[in-house]
């Protein structure tokens, strides 16, 4: 069965679009809140949380990763740039993963994902640190063979194939999407036989889960978008519900 982190980045930034100058990150008339949502996408079977706390602060703020550390019951996912100061702040808050991911331009690669070959001595360093404070590090690349090798050399036990291309082309273009898709599949049987853990994310949604569903060796999937724009309609708690069923071939 293919597990389900929750992102819940964009439920802050509906928040930070009107509250971006108040102290207050919760309480009072300050909503919505990405840690009660959190906690109620947990009840309805999330098997655990992503946040991304971004050097701009653009959306999860570190009070409400603190105070997520704190509340939850399954796992904690923190999204990260290859900094030494998001690398203290992980050391100090303890989550069960981090996923290091590319906010600055020479970091990242034409798709998007993570450059880890043409960044392997600050990629090695970031996973060493994890390593020695006991969390398990991911990397969010782009589904390419030297990128899958570059992560295994580097230590990482874990990767995020990039969805993002596959999604986009999801509906302007049948014949890319079936390149992409074809590209995740090698991409993620190649790392499995390599021994990285497959996970992926980046613009899955209700419709092309459908397909996404049938990656192999797919651990788990870390959904955003999608889940908090349908719980507008519905309630997170539905929502979450939705996608697992959809994930489960309902
Ligand atoms: N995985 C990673 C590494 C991300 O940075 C994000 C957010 O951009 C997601 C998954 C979730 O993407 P989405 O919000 O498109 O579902």
């Amino acid at each position: 069965m293919i597990l389900l982190g929750v992102n819940i980045d964009h439920a802050a930034t509906v928040r930070q679009a009107r509250y971006r100058q108040h102290a207050a990150t919760s309480g009072g008339a300050v909503e919505p809140d990405p840690v009660a949502l959190a906690l109620l996408a947990e009840r309805a079977g999330a098997d655990g949380i992503t946040v991304h706390l971004r050097e701009d602060r653009r959306h999860i703020q570190e009070r409400d990763v603190l105070r997520l550390r704190e509340s939850m019951g399954t796992r904690l996912n923190l999204e990260m740039a290859c900094t030494p100061a998001m690398v203290a702040f992980a050391v100090g808050l303890r989550p069960d993963t981090v996923c290091l991911v590319p906010e600055s331009r020479e970091e990242v690669t034409t798709e998007g994902g993570l450059d880890v070959v043409g960044n392997r001595d600050r990629v090695k360093d970031v996973v060493a640190a994890m390593t020695a404070a006991g969390i398990a590090t991911s990397l969010f690349i782009d589904p390419d063979l030297s990128q899958l090798e570059a992560a295994v050399a580097l230590g990482a036990p874990m990767v995020e194939l990039h969805t993002g291309a596959y999604a986009n082309a999801y509906f302007s273009s049948p014949a890319r999407r079936r390149e992409e898709f074809e590209r995740l599949t090698l991409g993620a049987r190649h790392g499995h036989a390599l021994g990285l853990v497959i996970n992926a994310g980046h613009g899955i949604n209700y419709v092309n889960i459908s397909e996404v569903r049938q990656l192999p060796f797919a651990h788990e999937f870390n959904i955003g978008h999608s889940i908090i724009s349908r719980s507008l309609y519905t309630g997170i708690e539905e929502a979450v519900r939705e996608m697992k069923r959809r994930m489960h071939g309902g």
